[in-house]
């Protein structure tokens, strides 16, 4: 990624990932990813805010000299993560002069994680400022969007506010922002599903922190800028809300085509019913887009074989990820098949127990479903769309 400004006196001098194809080992990134940070200039001191993951080390210390930055007074994280935090013991190297500000919680992990000593942070408090002369750094606390210290921070003269993971996405591209008719708002609910959900309560009480400051454009550490940031916020507020929607999440998992029969049936009966499904194949789903269906279906449908008693592992692995992601689901099944015996429902249930998902009566078929499984089928169709209408969804 070349220098690119955003504003005069604020450059991005990050490093894009165009092949990541996986993030943490779990989420999907079939369109990269970046990992930014910003270059801010007062006419009296610069700061850094955030660096970038260590793999790209040698981008941003490239960049940082593209830059023209022979000096930095201020490396701002506003987040512990290495992949925002991990390259800044080799910026404080190449800068001496440098002190990492950030919060008490935060300066507590990175002094653990990064081998940090005490003396290079300095600490600010919620809506403490810091002033780099004609411009401000206000830094504002929004913990858990998605760690106990995450912040961001904000210029008012720009009206800039840097967001780290927040408003993130994953998508890497050479501009610095979003270019018309690209699908932000669809890679934005991907990235929100995975690591916004889990925490949709602090998602909405930092929302309510950082929308009064009507920011102009939202800078995050992950993706393009967002020139238009007022949508994208406004997303956000219904994703997070418990607002649902009449469609169903319908994962499946199929081994000898028994499962899949019940799982077309269902969905046939269903968007007869004038509810919507999305079916998802399991063996060949992009985890990341069934998180983003259940940002907002009202119900979760589970269908799985059993192996061994319980659901096929990959239906388990599914239904676990689900549990972690703590969808606003307010209704949910299980259905599918077994050769001889089965703890299915147990165990997916189980899985589900931490969540506020009412289920309802399962179909099982002892190996394939005939009449009686199809007509089960319809009518947990009929009770779904029934609850649905019962909540005004249409
Ligand atoms: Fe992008 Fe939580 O790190």
């Amino acid at each position: 990624m070349a220098v690119k400004e955003l504003k005069p006196g604020i450059c991005g001098v990050g490093a894009v990932d165009w092949d990541r194809r996986l993030f943490e080992e779990l989420v999907p990134t079939p369109y990269g990813t970046s990992y930014n940070s910003y270059l801010v200039r007062g006419s009296e001191k610069t700061a850094l805010i955030d660096t970038v993951d260590p793999a790209k080390t040698h981008e941003l210390m490239h960049n940082l000299r593209l830059a023209g930055a022979d000096r930095i007074d201020f490396v701002v994280c506003q987040h512990a993560e290495q992949d925002h935090s991990g390259s800044i013991p080799e910026v404080l190297k190449a800068y001496p002069e440098a002190k990492v500000v950030t919060n008490p919680r935060c300066k507590e992990i990175l002094m653990s994680h990064l081998q940090l000593t005490e003396d290079r942070f300095v600490t600010v408090a919620d809506e403490e400022t810091l002033h780099l002369g004609g411009r401000t750094l206000r830094f504002i606390y929004t913990p858990w969007v998605h760690w106990p210290e995450t912040m961001c921070t904000y210029i008012p003269e720009d009206a800039v506010l840097f967001s780290c993971d927040f408003l993130g996405t994953h998508f890497a591209s050479g501009d610095l922002f979003w270019r018309k008719h690209q699908p932000v708002r669809d890679l934005a609910k991907r990235y929100f599903a995975l690591i916004m959900m889990p925490l949709r309560e602090e998602v909405i009480k930092n929302l309510d922190k950082i929308q009064p400051l009507k920011p102009a454009a939202v800078a995050p550490s992950h993706g393009p800028v967002h020139a238009e940031p007022a949508r994208l916020i406004s997303a956000y507020h219904e994703w997070a809300s418990d607002k649902v929607s009449n469609e169903i999440c319908l994962p499946f998992v199929s081994m000898h085509g028994s499962t899949r029969k019940m799982a077309e049936h269902f969905t046939d009966a269903a968007l007869a019913r004038g509810i919507g499904v999305k079916p998802f194949n399991l063996t060949c789903t992009d985890i990341a887009e069934l998180g983003a269906a259940l940002v907002d279906a009202a119900s979760l449908v589970a269908a799985s074989p059993t192996v061994l008693r319980g659901p096929h592992p990959v239906a388990a692995n599914a239904v676990l990820l689900i549990r972690k992601l703590k969808p606003k689901t307010r209704f949910g099944a299980v259905i599918g098949s077994y050769g001889w015996g089965t703890k299915v429902v147990e165990q997916i249930c189980g899985f589900l127990s931490d969540l506020e998902i009412e289920m309802l009566e399962p179909v099982l078929a002892k190996g394939d479903p005939g009449p009686e499984a199809f007509a089960a089928l319809d009518r947990l169709a009929d009770t779904l769309a029934a609850k649905h209408n019962a909540l005004g969804l249409r």
